[in-house]
């Protein structure tokens, strides 16, 4: 059949985890349900280690490292234990047929030593490495470009106060399959980019709503409740061609005067910024509850994606008609009443319903309390 990965996850946002990669590995053609998860020794959900097992082996594990934001890593373990012995003898006793083809002496190699609820210090990780002599490594150590990364993951939580420790002391030996792009989150962290404003989504959480919506190249998706942008940016980088609209005529068409240089700054500014002005198709000033999209245009969307105003951090607005008559439409502003979380959800969701595509998905903020949240209130 076809391998276990032992996942390594980054020890934030822990449910948002197994669904991240499961959208992800969708994304690379490995359905949900043909994912197998195992929980690690210990039996503790808020592990930072699962095992996974995909069909279509390492090439889909790399697929999904290179998207996911929550996995550091793959790895294919070879031998786990609580001890450097019991490590040892997990390890010796893996199949040649597993390690052999790895061990050989035309492949260069180096090894990893990763320290999870610690800091390992230099000098340990040296003794740890020379630990590792049992091993039978034949190739040439490369550090900077080897054939084959070797993992040693060191998992101690105990004495350290800052995280759960009922995450057992563990040791993990095996092949690095595949890391994921940790470069992403700085390359478009919202600290550089030009135009945000107070309720710019964080980057990395857009990341993960547009992998939730299995945002693919060729895409078209749709941000409701564009604001500065930031979630049409996330799906942006992930290929798709993207159109947001906005209540606000501000973040729409005027944007903010720049602090240098004059100029404006916009949702387009952002694109131009991170070179991807050919995927924004357009920006609407529009109400969502009384949507400008004519009928007709249904399949129109692959993924609907938004942070709707729940009054949480902004509160929502909506159009409000009034018998007047309008003399310059160029600075009539309409009025406007509060919009509730109900009708806004409800909008939201008939708006999937007729414009998204058979099959994609509407990804959204939904406020919750965490201690009395039960999946009903969907
Ligand atoms: C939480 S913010 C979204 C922020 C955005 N994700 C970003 O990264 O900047 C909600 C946005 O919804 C807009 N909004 C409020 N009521 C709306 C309505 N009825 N239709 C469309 N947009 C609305 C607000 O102007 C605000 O920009």
């Amino acid at each position: 059949g076809d391998p276990w990965s032992l996942c390594y996850f980054i020890h934030r946002l822990l449910d948002f985890r197994l669904p991240d990669v499961e959208a992800v590995a969708e994304t690379c053609g490995a359905a949900a349900p043909t994912l197998t998860w195992r929980m690690p020794f210990g039996d503790e959900p808020m592990s930072p280690f699962y095992y996974l097992r995909v069909p279509g082996g390492d090439a889909v594990v790399e697929g999904i490292a290179r998207r996911t934001t929550l996995a550091r890593g793959f790895m294919e373990v070879w031998g786990e234990g609580a001890t450097f012995a019991e490590l040892q003898a997990a390890v010796q006793a893996a199949p040649a047929s597993l390690t052999a083809q790895w061990l050989s002496p035309e492949r260069s190699f180096k090894v990893a030593v990763e320290g999870y609820g610690h800091k390992v210090s230099d000098a340990r990780r040296i003794e740890l490495i020379h630990q590792l002599g049992f091993v039978p490594f034949q190739g040439s150590v490369n550090l900077a470009n080897p054939d084959v990364v070797f993992w040693l993951l060191v998992a101690r939580t105990s004495g350290n106060s800052g995280i759960t420790d009922t995450i057992p002391d563990r040791m993990y030996f095996g092949r690095q399959v595949a890391v994921s792009d940790r470069r992403r989150n700085a390359q478009y962290a919202l600290g550089q980019r030009k135009y945000i404003g107070p309720t710019s989504m964080d980057t990395e959480m857009a990341f993960i709503m547009a992998n939730m919506a299995k945002v693919m190249p060729g895409h078209f998706v749709f941000d409701p409740f564009a604001g500065t942008g930031s979630i049409l940016v996330a799906a942006a980088v992930f290929g798709a061609a993207v159109a947001g609209a906005d209540i606000d005529i501000r973040v729409i068409a005027h944007g903010k005067a720049a602090e240098r240089g004059g100029g404006r700054l916009d949702i387009y500014t952002n694109f131009e910024q991170y070179g991807m002005g050919g995927r924004l198709a357009g920006l609407l000033r529009m109400d969502n509850h009384r949507h400008a999209l004519r009928p007709g245009l249904e399949g129109m969307f692959h993924a609907i994606i938004g942070d709707p105003p729940y009054g949480v951090r902004a509160g929502g607005r909506k159009s409000m008609p009034k018998e007047i008559e309008i003399r310059d439409r160029d600075s009539y502003i309409p009025s406007t009443s509060p919009y509730s979380m109900g009708e806004c959800l409800r909008d939201l969701l008939d708006m999937a319903a007729r414009l998204l595509v058979e099959g994609g998905r509407l990804v959204y903020f939904f406020p919750a309390n965490p201690n009395g949240y039960d999946d009903s209130e969907l």
